[in-house]
């Protein structure tokens, strides 16, 4: 079986407070799985700011001992409003000095030296704002050529968005990013909130989930605060949240566990109520987006793999 090469950019919050664990359990599922072959992780801005998100990723790849090549970011959005600045300064953790990571490179260096020094094109997965992405073809147009795909958890196709805006958040985060990809030519395999949506997780089933180690005691915790939070914040009961950025990865590793649609997507840019509205017209033009997912079977292929993997640790 050919393993697909892959670089993962994210936004991981877990190691921060009151962080969703969906990146890091997306992370843990690419390590476990046999069909793909992660060369190398990326930081990017979105659900915590760029350096703790660093910070959290190399703190994650040390506990799974993963020793691929990481970086460390400080950037910020492509955005001209900076959106997401409001989440950023409402982080409650000192900044991350450089200089602790001085020996990391920052990530559109890494994706660009990752990219350059492969034999074959590369996929590259975005679980966060896609502002890396971005830059990285501003600045390194030629590495088009190494891209064979570009698979992004993001968008919606009919269903809102953060705090019941039309925009979903990877996108609203960065939507000038996403336009530049959006408009690339590269083959983009995007994974909505209509599919990510699909399964809610509930305190009972993350009480059950992973391991018995202090990894997995962590995402629980992590998880169940991350939910009470959430759900006392916008008032509903009882607590759950999404694994939205397992979707891309499952796929990559089981796509028969989902639909498919050729399509054509754009970002809307302007607009107070409508930046970062994504919008998909079912045409051909290179793109899919996913349009349906068995959501149970995904949970438990993804489930089984992480425990099989890393549930001792
Ligand atoms: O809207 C969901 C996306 O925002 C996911 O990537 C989640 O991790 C957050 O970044
Ligand atoms: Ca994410």
């Amino acid at each position: 079986m050919e393993r697909i090469p892959l670089i993962i950019d994210t936004d991981m919050a877990f190691g921060s407070p009151c962080a969703d664990i969906d990146d890091a359990v997306a992370l843990l599922f690419a390590f476990s799985s046999p069909e793909l072959c992660v060369k190398a992780v990326s930081a990017a801005g979105g659900n915590a700011p760029p350096d703790r998100v660093s910070r959290n990723i190399d703190m994650l790849l040390s506990t799974i001992s993963e020793d691929v090549p990481h970086s460390f970011s400080a950037s910020r959005p492509l955005d001209p409003w900076f959106w997401v600045d409001g989440r950023w300064s409402a982080s409650k953790e000192e900044p991350v000095s450089r200089q602790v990571y001085q020996h990391l490179p920052d990530s559109v260096s890494l994706m660009h030296s990752v990219l350059s020094s492969s034999p074959f094109p590369m996929t590259i997965v975005t679980i966060g704002p896609m502002t890396n992405a971005a830059l990285l073809l501003l600045q390194y147009p030629e590495d088009s050529r190494k891209i064979d795909r570009i698979v992004s958890m993001g968008g919606s196709i009919h269903m809102e968005g953060v705090s019941g805006g039309p925009a979903e958040f990877n996108i609203k985060a960065d939507p000038e990013a996403a336009s530049i990809i959006f408009s690339s030519g590269i083959p983009v395999c995007l994974f909505p909130l209509d599919v990510t949506k699909k399964k809610k997780i509930y305190p009972e089933t993350i009480a059950s989930w992973s391991g018995k180690g202090p990894l997995a005691r962590k995402l629980r915790e992590a998880s169940l605060a991350f939910m009470e939070y959430r759900a006392k914040r916008d008032g509903y009961f009882p607590p759950y949240s999404f694994f939205h950025d397992v979707l891309p990865l499952a796929y990559l590793a089981e796509p028969s566990l989902f639909t498919m649609r050729e399509c054509r997507i754009s970002v809307n840019l302007v607009g107070n109520a409508t930046r970062g509205v994504t919008v998909v017209d079912m045409a051909d033009s290179g793109m899919s987006i996913a349009t349906d997912a068995d959501s149970d079977a995904v949970f438990d292929f993804v489930d089984k793999r992480i425990m099989e993997r890393f549930g001792a640790i």
